[in-house]
Parts: C-alpha cells; structure tokens; sequence
C-alpha cells in the first residue's frame, strides 16, 4: 500500500510575513498522524525560516532544485550538503520549468538526482511532456527518456527511496488539467517500465500528478489507482486549497 503524498511546489512566490500565515494555517489545521504526507517546497532563500516555522508539525521540508556538483565555484548553486544541514528531507529535480528555462538535459537532471540521493535527500524527479509532444503522439516516447536517464545513471533500486511525479507542461499553470484517464495511462506507463526492471520496487514508488490540481478536481484524480498523490503549484500558496487537496489524498 502506497502512502498518498501530497507536495507544495511554491516556485518564486511568497515573502516571509506570508509564509509564515500560510504555514500557521497548514500546522493547525493538519493532523498529527496524517493520512498523507505533506511536503512544502519553498524558495531556497525560506528554507531555513520555513523549516523552523513546521518544527513539532508532521510537515516536511523540501527544496525546488539542487545542484549537481557537491561544492566549489559554482556560483549562485545550492548543494545537496547545504540542503541537507538546513532541514530538507526531499527536493525536487527536473522540474519542466528547469528543463526549458533552464534548459537542463535528462542527464543534468539525472545527475541532479544521484547528488540527492548522496546526501539521503529524497528527489522529487519531474517528468512529462509537452504539447506538442502530446499532440504528435510522444507522449511515451518523451516520459520513457525522461524516466530512463535516472534508471541507467542510478539503477532502478535508486526509485526505491525516490518519488516521481507526472507533469504534463501543458497542465502547468494553465488551469487546465489532464483528465483523470490521461493521468492514469501515463502513470500506469511509469509504474510498468519500472516493473520491466524490478517488479517490487515498480510496486511501491510514489508517481504524484502534477499540473492544474486544485481542491475541485484532486479527488477524481487521485482516484485513479497510480496515482499516489499531487505536485502542487498554484493550489499550495492556498491554504484552503492545499489542506482540501491533503485531505483527498487522506481519504483515498
Ligand atoms: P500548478 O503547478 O499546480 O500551478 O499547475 C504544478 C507544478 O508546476 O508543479
């Protein structure tokens, strides 16, 4: 039995004085033994503030990005040493967001990934197409790639401490989600190229959904039964949102 979990992708949102109303109202309003895990994301430049605001709470900290190197002239970069020290327990890598703006290659992200995991973080590997992709039918072709740069790089034991989550771009930001079916082909598609190389390991990684979920539409999408939980982007800076889209999850 896969435990939901749910993650707050903040991106480059927030001030100090709002978040810490944000995360008040989390804590207080999220149970002590939850059904589902919560993980907050915050801009780097927060993390140590936010992870003092969620001590004593059953939320956890994560980080947006990591760099790949683990130190040196690598100027405005994050390491996983520094994400550790300052409390994250998770972060996420390859992000689309990253991918395009950033332009980080599979293997960047790969690497990204393996640096995590180095330092007993636990990655958050985005994957998933664009439309363009979607609409030529490489929807498979694309997540595969994405899937198996960290599979030949870190091996599929490395999915047993990891979480994934599929982001089709095109549900990013734009308010509209995939449907609850298309959801579930593709995470059904994830968990079965797992399973190809380690049927156990296939049976327990977390594949979250990520793009346009908010409190209206988590419920039929968590239904699906491979979808384990949601990358939340707009629906965390929310309060209300984020703890309806937790309790969903709670309630699978
Ligand atoms: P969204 O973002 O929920 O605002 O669509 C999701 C994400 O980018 O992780």
């Amino acid at each position: 039995m896969r435990r939901p979990i749910v993650a707050g992708n903040w991106k480059m949102h927030g001030t100090r004085s709002e978040n810490a109303r944000l995360i008040e109202e989390v804590i207080s309003r999220y149970p002590a033994d939850p059904a589902a895990e919560c993980i907050v994301c915050p801009p780097y430049v927060y993390l140590q503030e936010v992870g003092r605001l969620l001590r004593d709470s059953a939320v956890l900290l994560g980080a947006q990005d990591v760099c790949a190197e683990a130190q040196g002239a690598f100027t405005g970069e994050v390491s996983a040493t520094m994400l550790k020290d300052v409390g994250c327990q998770h972060v996420i890598v390859g992000h689309s967001e990253r991918r395009l703006l950033n332009r980080e290659s599979d293997q960047l992200v790969a690497r990204k990934f393996a640096a995590a995991q180095g330092k007993a973080l636990v990655p958050i590997l985005c994957v998933g197409e664009q439309l363009t992709d979607r609409e030529s039918g490489r929807t498979r072709e694309v997540v595969a790639r994405q899937l198996d740069a960290i599979l030949e790089l870190c091996g599929v034991r490395s999915l047993a401490s990891a979480v994934i989550a599929y982001e089709p771009v095109w549900a990013i930001g734009t308010g509209r989600n995939a449907a609850p079916e298309q959801a579930q082909e593709v995470h059904a598609f994830i968990r079965a190229r797992i399973a190809a190389r380690d049927a156990t390991i296939a049976a327990v990684a977390p594949i979250l959904y990520g793009g346009s979920v908010k409190a209206s539409n988590a419920a039929e999408l968590l239904a699906m039964p491979d979808v384990d939980g949601g990358l939340i982007g707009g629906a965390s800076l929310k309060a209300d949102e984020f703890l309806a889209i937790l309790a969903a999850a709670g309630s699978r």
